[in-house]
């Protein structure tokens, strides 16, 4: 019988949590366009269970672009004080919408402000632009709730292959491969 891998991800992730000085939950999102061309940027995880991994950002931007075209994606995490490293591989859908709002209502008003300003991955002329329209946008909402911008939300990752790398001595790394099968999952072990 495989152990867990979300069981394995949460000691992995309780240990990054107690050591990393700083976003232990920051990794390294990989997506690729209808071109085939992949990219990769750092977003921060912001929930995960055995159901996937989710992580929030402005659904106009080019993860999303990409995301619309392939509904899949990698995840990358490097805890580098701890010399670990696990990769996740697997389909992604959005958040619900009543997931995104909770999440949205719990994150400070200038981010909140900053989701409604912000209009990633398209050029601003120039930082002012981007502070007069954060201006504009808190007048907007002065003195109310701010809803949630219609363009940003969740996206889940849902693993089908999740690999927790461990360094050891005399470079003999521990590889230890989950994949999802019909029965459930089965556990390899890979050597470098
Ligand atoms: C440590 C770190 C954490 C980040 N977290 C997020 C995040 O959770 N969501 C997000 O949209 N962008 C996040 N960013 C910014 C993204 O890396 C990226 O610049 C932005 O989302 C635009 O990506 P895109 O053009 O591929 O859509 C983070 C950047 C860093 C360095």
């Amino acid at each position: 019988m495989a152990d867990d891998p979300f069981a394995v991800f949460d000691s992995w992730f309780a240990d990054a949590q107690a050591s990393e000085p700083n976003d232990p939950n920051a990794m390294a999102l990989a997506t690729v366009d209808a071109a085939g061309q992949p990219s990769v940027r750092m977003v921060l995880l912001k929930g995960h269970g055995p159901d996937g991994f989710v992580f929030y950002t402005n659904r106009e931007g080019r993860k999303a672009a990409d995301l619309a075209v392939v509904p899949k994606a990698a995840l990358l995490f490097h805890w580098k004080s701890l010399r670990r490293q696990v990769r996740i591989e697997g389909p992604v859908t959005l958040a619900s919408d009543a997931e995104s709002d909770a999440y949205f209502a719990s994150r400070g008003r200038d981010s909140q402000l900053g989701a409604w300003a912000s209009d990633q991955s398209r050029p601003l002329a120039d930082r002012a632009t981007f502070e007069a329209r954060f201006e504009q946008v808190r007048a907007r909402f002065d003195g109310g709730d701010v809803p949630r911008p219609p363009h940003w939300g969740g996206y889940r990752v849902t693993p089908q292959r999740l690999e927790f790398w461990q360094d050891r001595a005399h470079r003999l790394h521990e590889r230890r491969v989950f994949t999802r099968g019909e029965g459930g999952w089965s556990e390899g072990m890979l050597f470098p």
